[in-house]
């Protein structure tokens, strides 16, 4: 049994084999209906909970038809609904859960919660987004990368604004996967310098500038994520826009970038803040693959959990 807590706690093998895999089912599937059953099903007779201790759109259906599709069935929880959100401790929640569920999918805030569920949990568990990281959007982003243009390794990505969880997890797949990363934000918004200097001891060249257009020249992917995460403040809103701003993806830096250079954004996105319409809906956007690509990713990654 394993934890898929993170990618750079993840072994680069195990990362590369949960990719190949999911190239592998998804493409098994073919034009299957939505509902219709794998060849294979490695959740037969599984029960997997999905907790929620924030909102989420495709983190929650992509997992919870994932888990169908395999052969399983789900139950989502609102971790608010829960005793873990009026007092009970994690690791009481976690030995609880273990005697009736195979797997535990976490969204939440603090990453001890997190932790301390996987330390207690007699089941796999899976991040499904902390406040510092966010480690299954970016193996469907890997997976999008490569259908489209091939192998991810010795490949520029351009991380554009919030140095953010989103974005930590991008760093910590450049040292794993091989590739290199420019960070393109204002220095209070950095990402933690703990992951860059990580990723560089594991060869991937991190960079860390101001300036946007400097950034994208050579870029072969350009991501960005909102300005305000959910764990941020409301009242930070404001002076984080006015920071963002010289961030914004439009047209003019996509311009700046390869030819081929493609655009991700892990949703859902504020339309003319961090990016524009036109780069949403243009040509090197490939947003609602990265979408789809989370139910693969994920079946992939639920799999080698179980394995
Ligand atoms: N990208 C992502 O995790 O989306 P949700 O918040 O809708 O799950
Ligand atoms: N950085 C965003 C990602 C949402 C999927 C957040 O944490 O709110």
């Amino acid at each position: 049994m394993n934890h898929f807590l993170d990618i750079h706690k993840t072994d680069a093998k195990d990362l590369h084999r949960i990719i190949e895999t999911a190239k592998l089912t998804k493409n098994a599937r073919h034009d299957k209906p939505k509902a219709a059953l794998d060849a294979e099903l490695p959740l037969k007779d599984k029960m997997v909970a999905l907790i929620f201790e924030k909102p989420s759109t495709r983190t929650r259906v992509s997992f919870d038809v994932g888990v169908r599709q395999m052969g399983g069935q789900t139950m989502v929880l609102s971790g608010a609904d829960m005793q873990l959100g009026h007092g009970e401790t994690i690791a009481d929640t976690a030995r609880v859960l273990s005697r009736y569920v195979d797997m535990i999918m976490i969204r939440t805030f603090e990453e001890q919660t997190l932790l301390e569920m996987a330390e207690y949990a007699s089941v796999p568990v899976i991040n499904g987004l902390t406040n510092r990281t966010h480690p299954c959007q970016i193996m469907a982003d890997i997976l999008t990368y490569e259908e489209h243009r091939g192998p991810i390794k010795g490949k520029k990505v351009v991380w554009l604004g919030d140095g953010n969880n989103v974005c930590a997890s991008f760093i910590h797949a450049a040292g794993q996967f091989e590739f290199d990363m420019t960070f393109a934000g204002p220095e209070p918004l950095d990402p933690e310098m703990g992951f860059v200097e990580e990723a560089r001891a594991k060869g991937s060249s991190v960079e860390i500038v101001r300036d946007a257009e400097e950034a994208v020249v050579g870029a072969d992917l350009i991501v960005t994520d909102t300005w305000v995460s959910m764990h941020d403040p409301a009242s930070a809103r404001e002076r984080r826009h006015n920071q963002l701003r010289p961030y914004r993806v439009d047209r003019r830096l996509m311009a700046m970038a390869n030819p081929d250079a493609l655009f991700m954004h892990c949703l859902p996105a504020h339309r003319g803040d961090e990016v524009t319409n036109s780069v949403m809906d243009g040509p090197q956007s490939v947003i609602f693959d990265e979408a789809e690509n989370r139910l693969h990713a994920q079946k992939a990654i639920m799999r080698w959990c179980v394995e």
